[in-house]
């Protein structure tokens, strides 16, 4: 078997969804493995790292060049070989050099049906609590390339989650993560495979749903352990 592909994961927040991708490669032969954790301030997902034993890098954002930033990032991607970027909960835009770096090979999980609730400001609950001012009966999450506009590049894939009436935004944004812990590995497989093979990474479509309906429903990453 060809070695995994190394992955970087960047993410802001808790890190569930780094857990989910943690058990993940762990427990499957994933086509990647995650080889470093970067964070752009001290986060929850630090700690879920350092507890896997996955290297960690925290590189500010705040107040600084783009240009240093995507110096200081590209470093530290290139130290660890890193082949894939994953944005697990990552609140900034990445500078446009590792944008076009990394071209077709970073993918972010978006908390909605894109291309509706998305954009700058549209993060954490703000996305659910307008899924549910606009009275849309589904939401669910977005797997995309990343491109240099927040939420824009190719949707990969995405998976219906209902709206079920008298929600509230912290309801519906449990559902929406049970979901994206299951969809967001799937498509790193995914487009980890077609970076093996050369390709340009394809959208999922319907027929793989059956794989995502049957992924690991012993999502640890959603634990109230503390980490
Ligand atoms: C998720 O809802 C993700 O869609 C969004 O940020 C949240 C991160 O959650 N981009 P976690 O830090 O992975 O728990």
């Amino acid at each position: 078997m060809t070695a995994p592909l190394p992955a970087a994961v960047f993410a802001s927040g808790g890190g569930s969804n780094l857990q989910s991708l943690l058990d993940h490669s762990e427990s499957t032969e994933a086509p990647w493995r995650i080889s470093v954790v970067i964070a752009n301030r001290d986060a929850g997902v630090l700690m879920r790292a350092r507890a896997a034993g996955i290297p960690t890098a925290v590189i500010p954002t705040k107040d600084r060049d783009p240009q240093d930033v995507g110096e200081e990032t590209l470093s530290v991607l290139g130290t660890h070989a890193v082949d894939l970027v994953f944005l697990a909960g990552y609140l900034r835009l990445l500078p446009p050099a590792v944008i076009s770096a990394f071209r077709n090979r970073i993918l972010n999980v978006h908390p909605a049906l894109l291309p509706a609730f998305g954009g700058k400001g549209m993060y954490g609950m703000h996305v659910h609590e307008a899924v549910l001012a606009s009275g849309a009966r589904v939401s669910g999450p977005t797997v995309h390339l990343v491109d240099e506009e927040y939420d824009r590049g190719r949707i990969l894939a995405q998976l219906p989650v209902p709206v079920l009436l008298g929600d509230t935004a912290e309801e519906l944004a449990a559902r929406v993560l049970a979901a994206e812990h299951r969809l967001f590995s799937i498509v790193a497989d995914h487009v980890a495979r077609a970076v093996l093979e050369g390709r340009e990474p394809e959208p999922l479509d319907a027929r793989h749903w059956e794989d995502i309906s049957h992924a690991s429903n012993q999502d640890q990453s959603t634990r109230k352990d503390g980490i």
